[in-house]
């Protein structure tokens, strides 16, 4: 069985889309343990509701990032974990963490990457600085994890409308659940099933 480890920070959405996913058979696959950086994040709750693994790894829990990092690492490592999915998932990973699961962390991030991302663009920041720009379409992209920020090779995207009375949390949801919820199964899906390779940075299609 594929087994998938899911980072969250927050209210987990993401994480329920893939759980739906599963659940509906769409994905073939089982989540094997959530872990958040944020010890209340309600994601751990929707692990909970849904009989999955679940821990709080923080990094005011150790003496150093590389502690934290490596504690994370050994929980996925004893779970055989096959994909880590950065879902909401608000930290920067280091290089450390990236080489020991090397092509094989992926990331949803709430933009048309290469645009607003990178350093101090997460969350409902994304959104504020499309408004703030007047970006007539917008979306989110899954992207593999390097060791740069929102740099990795991209695997889906998802285009959005900007609409003329959107505030930054009305857009949110509507690149949350018209893209996010939809793009981040899926590439989970195709990697499953192993229907995508990576090659010269640039991911495609192989059956
Ligand atoms: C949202 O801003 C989403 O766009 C981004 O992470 C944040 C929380 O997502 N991917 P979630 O509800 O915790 O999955």
């Amino acid at each position: 069985m594929f087994k998938i480890g899911v980072l969250v920070s927050g209210g987990g959405t993401n994480l329920q889309a893939l759980i739906d996913s599963i659940k509906n058979k769409y994905i073939n696959a089982e989540i094997s343990l959530v872990i958040s950086n944020k010890e209340n994040a309600y994601a751990l709750e929707r692990a909970k509701k849904n009989n999955i693994d679940f821990k709080y790894i923080g990094l005011k829990q150790f003496s150093s990032r590389m502690k934290y990092e490596n504690c994370i690492i050994e929980s996925f490592r004893k779970k055989n974990i096959d994909l880590v999915v950065l879902a909401g998932f608000m930290d920067i990973l280091s290089e450390n963490f990236v080489k020991a699961f090397e092509n094989k962390i992926i990331n949803i991030h709430p933009s048309l990457i290469p645009a607003f991302c990178g350093k101090g663009y997460y969350g409902i920041k994304v959104h504020e600085a499309v408004l703030k720009r007047g970006v007539k379409i917008t979306g989110a992209t899954v992207h593999f994890v390097d060791e740069g920020a929102d740099t990795g090779p991209i695997i889906l995207q998802k285009t959005v409308l900007v609409q003329d009375n959107d505030t930054p949390e009305i857009l949110q949801k509507r690149v949350m659940e018209h893209a996010e919820w939809i793009i981040l199964p899926e590439a989970v899906k195709l990697i499953s099933e192993n229907k995508i390779a990576v090659e010269n940075n640039i991911v495609r299609r192989i059956k």
